[in-house]
């Protein structure tokens, strides 16, 4: 079981930002990564259609011997936190990990979270502070051109679309003087140096990628099932992969060219 892969998915190509620490924090392990391009954006589609998606996401991943399974995405863990009992196989989200670290560094206790529109109206990363923390303030912001802006490349923080954009969703998370904000929806670290820019030096922004990353290697070390012989990862999409071979290949830093594979997630 420790040689089986990790399987990560997401929409589109936030995942890769969880895909891209876990090949340096666990670099002897087999990744398999499903971005569901065809059908992305999740953000702002009905929880129906989500745990739909996520389900057929997640019975790909099964489908291809992965050992457990990772949400790379803040929509699916915030719309269906735990699918572990309905796949048989071990399930992790990045909610969790997230808000974690986002209670440790806050120094005022005012967080800000940015996410999908179904993260948001979720209330998923504000109730998990709040438990721990009922004396915490939780400002939450949706930004629903985030995540097209990333599918279709424009990340560059001195591009003008992302600039205004930026300024225009974290506004009331400045006025609100946020110490840490969360960056809830894996698309959004791709934009961290734009929300940086705006926010300040002194504003800590949490990458739910990373995050994720850092708990699935926890997780995996807990269960003894860390692998010492993978050889890397291998990457499939629900449509053509020519989008998605360009932008992950500048964001990890290969060429991926032909090295992304078409299926077809309906049969799933
Ligand atoms: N990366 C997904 C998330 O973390 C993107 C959601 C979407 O497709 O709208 O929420």
């Amino acid at each position: 079981m420790k040689n089986e892969a990790i399987g990560i998915f997401d929409s589109g190509l936030g995942g890769l930002t969880a895909v891209k620490q876990m090949i340096e924090i666990l670099p002897n392990e087999n990744i398999i990564y499903f971005g569901d391009t065809g059908r992305v954006p999740y953000g702002n589609k009905s929880r129906e259609t989500i745990i739909k998606y996520a389900m057929q996401d997640a019975r790909f991943l099964k489908h291809m011997g992965v050992k457990m399974i990772v949400a790379a995405c803040g929509t699916v863990s915030s719309v269906a936190p735990d699918l572990s009992e309905s796949l048989g196989i071990m399930y992790s989200t990045v909610v969790h990990p997230t808000c974690y670290t986002a209670m440790r560094v806050t120094k005022a206790g005012r967080i800000g979270v940015i996410g999908t529109s179904a993260t948001i109206s979720s209330h998923s990363y504000k109730k998990r502070i709040q438990q721990k923390h009922p004396e915490y303030e939780v400002f939450e912001q949706d930004c629903p051109l985030f995540v097209p802006l990333v599918e279709n490349g424009f990340t560059d923080e001195n591009d003008e679309i992302v600039r205004l954009t930026v300024k225009r969703y974290l506004k009331p998370l400045k006025d609100a003087d946020v110490d840490t904000i969360i960056l809830g929806c894996t698309h959004y670290p791709l934009l961290s140096k734009a929300i940086k820019n705006e926010m300040g030096e002194n504003v800590t922004l949490i990458d739910s990628g990373k995050e994720t990353a850092l708990y699935t290697a926890k997780l995996l070390k807990e269960k003894n099932l860390l692998n010492d012989s993978g050889s890397g990862a291998k990457f499939f999409v629900s449509d053509t992969p020519f989008n998605f071979e360009n932008i992950a290949g500048l964001f990890l830093g290969k060429d991926m060219h032909n090295k992304v594979t078409q299926i077809d997630i309906e049969q799933y």
